[in-house]
Parts: structure tokens; C-alpha cells; sequence
């Protein structure tokens, strides 16, 4: 199948639902381009899952190049959304393009900005203008999460709901070509979903949006950490490994692990 870029996704309201999932390293991202999953997200979230950071918090520039890169090596073919880390984007509009920049040359096709305060809408509008999509988040934005005071749902009062309506409405105007939802009522997400002529996709955010996004190791069952109750576990890859793991060390123990066959010999003269 042929990759998809911003427009193709924007086409893709109202005819077809649109996958996403997480991918940080370059034999993840080769399996991923082996599948039917429309697009890639290089998530901040590597600095949770990947580098076992409380939050996304400590997130660098250079260490999202680090995973985007790895990705692009391991699928060219799929679209790849990179998340902009925190301070990435807030102190100057300079910066934010420079950064921006930075990821879509790494091989990022599109960059994601979570929140929609000062001076979110302007960045958004500069960066679309000059070429590079952008992604709104809203909801549950993780790099608010000292504002939060932790991982909750967002949007549970009317005025909560309002504000995300209204900031998802300004940035599709100011060029966003999708907005992602994060851990918000699903009334809230279907309104939005409604409202809006680009396409929304969710996480936690419920049914009755335009696609779904996971991160690798939720979806997988490799994280063998408490997972939010949105999450869908489609395998048990975290008892695969553990089991794999103790096998291997029982047989380096009970001498059967290497065999004769996986041991290199001497070449008969
Ligand atoms: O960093 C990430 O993985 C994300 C998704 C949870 C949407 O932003
Ligand atoms: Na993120």
C-alpha cells in the first residue's frame, strides 16, 4: 500500500477509520511497516516506556531524533508523526520552527503539539504555512501533568468541554490537519469529531472519533506496569519474554543451551 501524508489522512473523514500506534526503535518500526497500521507515532512517551522517565518532562530534542531516525530506517513506507518534547516549542516561535525543522528532517512527516494556550495557535499556523503538518493534542496533554496534578481525565466539567471544543476549532483554523484526543469524555470527543472537517483520533477519548492511537508496549502487553482502562491489550508479549528469558537461563544452567548443531567446529582437513 502506498504511504499516506496529511491531505490523505484529512480524505479519510467520513470513508474510512485510521490506525496510529507508537513505534521508538528501528525493528518495531520494520514490523509495524510489515503491517496494515496507517500511521507511526515517535511519541514522547519513549522517555516513559523507553527510558523509564516518570513523565515526558525530561524529553530532548536530540533524544526524539535519536528514536525518528531509527523509525525512518525501519519504515520509510508509513507516515511518521514526531511529538515536539516539552520547551521544545513554548519559548520562541524561532525555536519551535527550528526544532520543528530539525524532526521533519530527521524524516518526520508531520510534527505533534500538544495544548492550545499562547503561543500554541501561532506555531501551528506558522509551521502549516511554511509546509510542515501539524498534529493538535488535547485532552489529557502529558506535558501538563504538574498542572493536572497526574494522568487524569480532562474535560469532565461543561467548561472543560467548552475550552476543548473551542481550541480544537481554533487550531484546525489556524491549519492543523488532525486533532488528537487524549482521556476525555466521549461526548466531548464526538462533539469535537462533529464540529470539525479535519479528522480527530483518540486515545481514551472513546467511539465516536475519526481514528484510534495506542503505544507500542499497552497494545502489545509489554509493559508489565499498571496500564490506563483504554487500553486493549491484543497479545501478552511481557509473559512471552519473561518465559523465553527463564528457559534460556534454565538451559545455559542444565548445559543444553548451545547444542552441538549451534556450535561452530573445526573444518575436517
Ligand atoms: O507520546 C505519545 O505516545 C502520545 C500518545 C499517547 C498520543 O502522545
Ligand atoms: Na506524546
Amino acid at each position: 500500500d502506498k504511504k499516506l501524508y496529511a491531505p490523505d489522512i484529512i480524505k479519510l473523514k467520513g470513508v474510512r477509520k485510521f490506525s496510529m500506534v507508537t513505534a521508538y526503535d528501528y525493528t518495531s518500526a520494520l514490523l509495524v511497516s510489515m503491517s496494515d497500521i496507517d500511521i507511526i507515532l515517535v511519541g514522547d512517551s519513549l522517555g516513559m516506556v523507553m527510558l523509564g522517565h516518570e513523565n515526558t518532562l525530561n524529553v530532548t530534542v536530540d533524544e526524539m531524533l535519536i528514536f525518528l531516525k531509527a523509525v525512518k530506517k525501519g519504515a520509510p513506507n508509513k507516515m511518521i508523526v514526531a511529538d515536539m518534547p516539552f520547551l521544545s516549542y513554548q519559548i520562541d516561535i524561532k525555536d519551535a520552527i527550528e526544532n520543528a525543522g530539525k524532526l521533519i528532517k530527521a524524516g518526520a512527516d508531520a510534527v505533534k503539539i500538544e495544548g492550545f494556550e499562547f503561543p500554541i495557535p501561532e506555531i501551528t499556523k506558522r509551521l502549516s504555512s511554511m509546509g510542515i503538518p501539524v498534529m493538535s493534542h488535547l485532552g489529557l496533554t502529558p506535558q501538563h501533568v504538574l498542572k493536572f496534578g497526574g494522568f487524569k481525565v480532562q474535560g469532565n466539567t461543561k467548561e472543560d468541554a467548552d475550552k476543548i471544543i473551542g481550541a480544537s476549532k481554533e487550531l484546525e483554523e489556524q491549519g492543523a490537519f488532525c486533532v488528537l484526543l487524549e482521556a476525555v469524555p466521549e461526548e466531548i470527543s464526538e462533539m469535537v469529531t462533529k464540529e470539525l472537517q479535519i479528522p480527530t483520533i483518540g486515545i481514551g477519548a472513546g467511539r465516536f472519533v475519526d481514528g484510534q492511537v495506542l503505544v507500542w508496549q499497552d497494545l502489545l502487553g509489554i509493559n508489565p506496569n499498571r496500564v490506563p482502562k483504554f487500553v486493549r491489550k491484543y497479545a501478552n508479549i511481557k509473559d512471552i519474554i519473561i518465559d523465553s528469558l527463564n528457559r534460556y537461563h534454565l538451559d545455559i544452567l542444565n548445559s543444553t543451551f548451545p547444542s552441538y548443531e549451534e556450535a561452530h567446529h573445526l573444518k575436517r582437513v
